[in-house]
């Protein structure tokens, strides 16, 4: 095929293909994200900008929006009334006043309490107390959010993100997975792909504008069989029901000083189970994991390492992206980009913009006096 042509052209022909067949093999995700339709590497605004604001509340999520994260990363519950909305934990004492509010009621499960009665919560304050150096006085009384008034803040300014939609616990809340197919399908957000304006970020016009990720293999399925077309993560764990890890030790018999160090130390039992999640996890249209990370400074969102790179390859080898969460620090997201990573869950994507080399265009400070706070 190359005869007749000169030495030096197919020399060029020769190099340009290995440096090609290089730049492939060193990015195995990069051609995986653009089959799936989402951008790589992505960044996903972890519950918004939670560093920078009360988590899953209008400051957190349009902060992210205008600094311009890929995706706005939520987790979704259910009230007593059957309304969706966007809250971590299984209770509302951590970032609520609902112990002044529902004295009797203060650690019940957000399935006994209706919409108008989490409306009534101050979700914001709890912020201004926890982090003084980055409180601001208009964060007290934030609203819990319900999913459309998320998707509200996803289409309401010039950037276009997307949304990143957790089932949180969903065996508490029987059929939440058609819930969400509702209000994504209400909202046209499972067919519609909306353009933004040249120069902003642009994730809705993508096929992967909505990705849906669980810890919950049943609620993988049930994601599946509600919305096939839409691309689906599994977030992965070990022990408590999830991967099997190599010991039975817990937080008291392991001796560690802190949950840090306990989970630096949990591994999982053997390749062979590891490799068993990726299976199922492609088998049952996962289009990727979300492994837990160990960060280098520790802390409450530092778990157990399942970036290593073997771990990395075998999600790889089997066509799986991989988004490892919560990532807010450069030295982490340099030290797992190299192992792999296509992309992280951060509280912190201002940080992650600017490590990627698309700094936003207006500090966080900026941003978030800008619109308001
Ligand atoms: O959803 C990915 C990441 O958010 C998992 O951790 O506990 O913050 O939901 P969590
Ligand atoms: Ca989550």
């Amino acid at each position: 095929m190359l005869k007749g042509l000169p030495r030096k052209i197919i020399a060029l022909t020769v190099l340009a293909s290995l440096l090609g067949t290089a730049v492939a093999a060193e990015h195995p995700g990069k051609a995986l994200a653009a089959k799936a339709g989402i951008p790589w590497p992505a960044v996903i605004g972890h519950r918004g900008e939670a560093y920078d604001a009360p988590e899953e509340t209008v400051a957190s999520y349009t902060a992210a929006r205008e600094l311009g994260v890929d995706y706005l990363e939520m987790d979704i519950q259910r009230t007593r009334d059957g309304s969706l909305i966007a809250f971590h934990d299984n209770t509302l004492t951590r970032t609520t006043n609902v112990a002044e509010l529902f004295p009797t009621r203060a650690k019940d499960p957000i399935s006994t309490f209706t919409l108008a009665e989490l409306k009534t919560l101050d979700a914001g304050s709890w912020f201004n107390r926890a982090f003084p150096d980055r409180a601001r006085a208009r964060f007290a009384g934030l609203k819990i959010l319900t999913l459309d008034e998320v998707i509200d803040v996803a289409e309401g300014g010039a950037n276009k993100p997307g949304l990143y939609v957790e089932t949180k616990v969903p065996s508490q809340f029987p059929g939440i997975e058609a819930d969400v197919h509702k209000t994504l399908e209400r909202r046209g957000w499972l067919t519609d792909r909306p353009a933004a304006e040249p120069g902003h970020v642009n994730v809705a016009h993508m096929p992967g504008r909505v990705i849906l990720q669980t810890f919950e293999k049943p609620s993988l399925v049930l994601l599946q069989k509600e919305m096939p077309q839409v691309p689906k993560i599994l977030l992965l764990w070990i022990g408590d029901g999830y991967m099997e890890a190599s010991t039975d030790a817990t937080l008291k018999s392991s001796g560690a000083k802190d949950e840090a160090a306990f989970y630096a130390g949990v591994k999982v039992k053997s390749k062979a189970e590891f490799a068993a999640w990726m299976d199922w996890a492609k088998a049952n249209g996962a289009i990727g994991v979300g492994p837990a990370a160990t960060l280098t400074g520790g802390g409450e969102q530092s778990y157990m390492d399942m970036m290593q790179p073997w771990m990395n390859k075998m999600a790889h080898d089997r066509g799986l992206l991989i988004h490892g969460y919560t990532v807010d620090e450069p030295v982490d997201f340099k030290a797992l980009t190299d192992r792999g990573a296509d992309g992280f869950f951060t509280n912190r994507g201002a940080q992650l913009l600017k490590f990627y080399g698309r700094p936003s265009k207006e500090t966080v400070n900026q941003v978030l006096t800008r619109i308001g706070y």
